[in-house]
């Protein structure tokens, strides 16, 4: 089965780029960029990667991303990400950011997408993976600031697919951005949003209903809602979901737990990512390989997850046709 997932052509679409922050990177950058952060060596690193939920985790988030200040940085870090992309046969990419957790600190919104972009770019023509942007609004900031960053968004229009929301689900629920959300639609943004992973089965549909988005980050709690799970495969509703992810941080209490293999036997575009593959302690092949050893799944299912990501993805459909 290794050998089948790693030569399997593969689509990730649930990705956040400060999430494959590797500890080695961690480290030159802060000392390239005369970051303190209160770790020495790469084993200091692993061992503050103790959180078991989200909340944690964010804090922990937050802090090491603070060594990434310039655009060569976040090219840096992206093109990494891409070079593990190509070891893993992964063809097409849909990568998030949060720009707050930028610029807050005092990092110019362009050298984040600049970088991000030129790295973008170059894996286009020299490793040959599509890709596509997103630009996340972390739901623990204000509405307010949330339509800031889509002020300072608009010059990269033509470099951003889609918005996104992310960070912790509890407390913030999706009608808190259904105004930024509007102005991001009418503004010809495609929308995607966090909902049912730390946070309540309402969540995923109100991110349907009021944010109107084209896909699910997570959606994993709606198991809850026997009605909701009908909708999802009649409408053929994509859901992106992250397995390791899901166990680090508690969602499911074990991989054998997950209901992923449920979802797909049920129909569900249920697709296979890592999210933040630095922190939850994998890429996409390891992903794909703790969901078959969980579970009795064929190679015939796994293969279902990336052509379920084919549909599910912001190729256009000359493109989707190339990739199936
Ligand atoms: N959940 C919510 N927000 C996030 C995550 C996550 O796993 N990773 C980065 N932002
Ligand atoms: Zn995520």
């Amino acid at each position: 089965m290794e050998g089948f997932i790693r030569a399997l052509p593969k689509i990730e679409l649930h990705l956040h780029i400060e999430g494959t922050l590797e500890p080695e990177m961690m480290l030159e950058l802060a000392k390239r960029n005369q970051v303190s952060i209160p770790y020495q060596t790469i084993t200091d690193v692993h061992a503050a990667y103790a959180f078991s939920d989200l909340s944690a985790f964010y804090a922990l988030y937050g802090l090491g991303v603070s060594v990434l200040k310039t655009e060569q940085d976040f090219y840096d870090l992206t093109w990494a990400y891409l070079k593990r992309c190509k070891e893993e046969h992964v063809l097409h990419t849909e990568i998030s950011f949060d720009p707050q957790l930028h610029t807050r600190r005092g990092v110019e919104f362009g050298a984040v997408v600049n970088g991000i972009c030129r790295a973008l770019q170059e894996g286009c023509s020299t490793l040959e993976i599509t890709s596509r942007l997103i630009m996340c609004f972390q739901r623990d900031l204000s509405q307010e600031e949330a339509l800031e960053t889509l002020q300072q968004t608009m010059p990269y229009k033509d470099s951003i697919i889609a918005v996104g929301l992310d960070s912790s689900e509890v407390g913030n629920p999706p009608e808190k951005f259904a105004q930024v959300f509007e102005k991001a639609r009418q503004a010809g943004f495609l929308t995607v949003a966090h909902a049912g992973e730390d946070g309540p089965v309402d969540n995923i549909w109100h991110v349907l209903g009021k944010l109107q988005v084209a896909r699910i980050d997570h959606g994993v709690r709606c198991t809850d809602d026997e009605k909701l799970v009908e909708h999802l495969v009649a409408a053929q509703i994509p859901l992106t979901v992250c397995p390791l992810s899901n166990v680090r941080l508690g969602v499911f209490a074990a991989m054998d737990e997950h209901n992923i293999a449920d979802l797909l036997e049920r129909g569900v575009c249920v697709t296979i990512n890592s999210d933040d593959p630095a922190f939850f302690g994998g890429y996409m092949v390891d992903n794909f390989m703790a969901v078959a050893n969980a579970f009795k799944l064929s190679k015939k299912d796994m293969a279902r997850f990336s052509s379920n990501a084919i549909e599910a993805s912001f190729l256009t459909s000359d493109e989707k046709e190339a990739l199936h």
